[in-house]
């Protein structure tokens, strides 16, 4: 665990773990992930897709900005986890990259809403 910039984040994989224009879902204590390589560009976000409370979106695909959820279609930025034009989207989850391993910000466990 390392602290940074008053938040937390913990070891998830090193970048070697996955190569550019791939992705893969873990399961942690305070989330599901879905973790993208685009382009040597990592980015983190809900893995559980809000539609249909699906946790898909590590096997969505690229297009232009956004993974698309492989179900039914829903994109979300893979920058800001938001719909485009701002929409119900995914939490996003902030990278720090050290020395070859990526990190990712701790947050609080969300409580489940139901359906
Ligand atoms: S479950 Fe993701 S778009 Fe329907």
């Amino acid at each position: 665990m390392i602290n940074l910039r008053d938040k937390r984040f913990q070891k998830l994989c090193k970048v070697s773990d996955l190569s550019p224009g791939n992705s893969k879902r873990f399961i942690l204590d305070f989330a599901d992930v879905a973790l993208f390589n685009v382009d040597g560009e990592f980015y983190a976000l809900d893995n559980v897709c809000p539609h249909q409370h699906t946790a898909i979106i590590y096997d969505g695909y690229f297009e232009d900005d956004c993974v698309v959820c492989p179900a039914h279609g829903w994109k979300f930025n893979l920058k800001t986890g938001l719909k485009p034009g701002g929409g119900r989207g995914l939490e996003k989850f902030e990278l720090e990259i050290k020395d070859g391993i990526i990190y990712i910000e701790v947050k609080s466990r969300k409580a489940f809403s139901g359906w």
